[in-house]
């Protein structure tokens, strides 16, 4: 069984993060996705939110869970017996952050894997960070996330708005 985690603190999940979910899938045979508590970065969905919209996003997907968690992504990994760890990669300013976490992971574990996948030129600017900017600011995000997030993005922010 190959099976892969994909890390990240998906706030909330994008088009993007499910291209890359959909590229890896036919080289693991299964693959957990982790979202991750990181409390300390404020997000705006809840872990439970974020879990709930991931696992919206990705119920049409055989062969893939999402799960939270806190503490060490390694830990996390070797938890689920996984072979590897996927991440996108996207513009040049992905690379410096991503070398740093997979130099560190791989010191921490040399056993498990770090993979990117680049995303569909479509969705290469695309990040939750944007995404919630546009949002905020009352605009459309529809291209960009699965209904289900669009959705949530509005009932959240609607209360700030009255
Ligand atoms: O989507 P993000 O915010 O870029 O994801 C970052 C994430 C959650 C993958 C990273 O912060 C992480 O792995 N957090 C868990 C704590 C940990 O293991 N830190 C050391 C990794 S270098």
């Amino acid at each position: 069984m190959k099976i892969a985690v994909y890390p990240g603190s998906f706030d909330p999940v994008t088009n993007g993060h499910l291209d890359v979910i959909k590229r890896a899938l036919p080289l693991f045979d299964q693959i957990v996705v982790g979202v991750a508590r990181r409390q300390e970065k404020h997000p705006f969905f809840t872990l439970e939110e974020r879990v709930r919209l991931a696992r919206q996003a990705t119920a049409k997907l055989a062969d893939v869970s999402v799960e939270g968690f806190e503490g060490l992504l390694i830990d996390f990994a070797r938890r689920h017996k996984a072979c590897a760890m996927i991440r996108g990669l996207r513009a040049v300013a992905d690379f410096d952050y991503e070398f740093q976490m997979a130099m560190t992971n791989r010191k921490l574990d040399p056993s498990i894997e770090i993979v990117y996948f680049m995303p569909s030129e479509n969705f290469f600017y695309v990040s939750s960070s944007l995404v919630k900017e546009i949002a905020r600011a009352g605009g459309s995000v529809d291209c960009f996330v699965p209904p289900a997030v669009s959705r949530a993005l509005k009932a959240k922010l609607a209360p700030a708005r009255r």
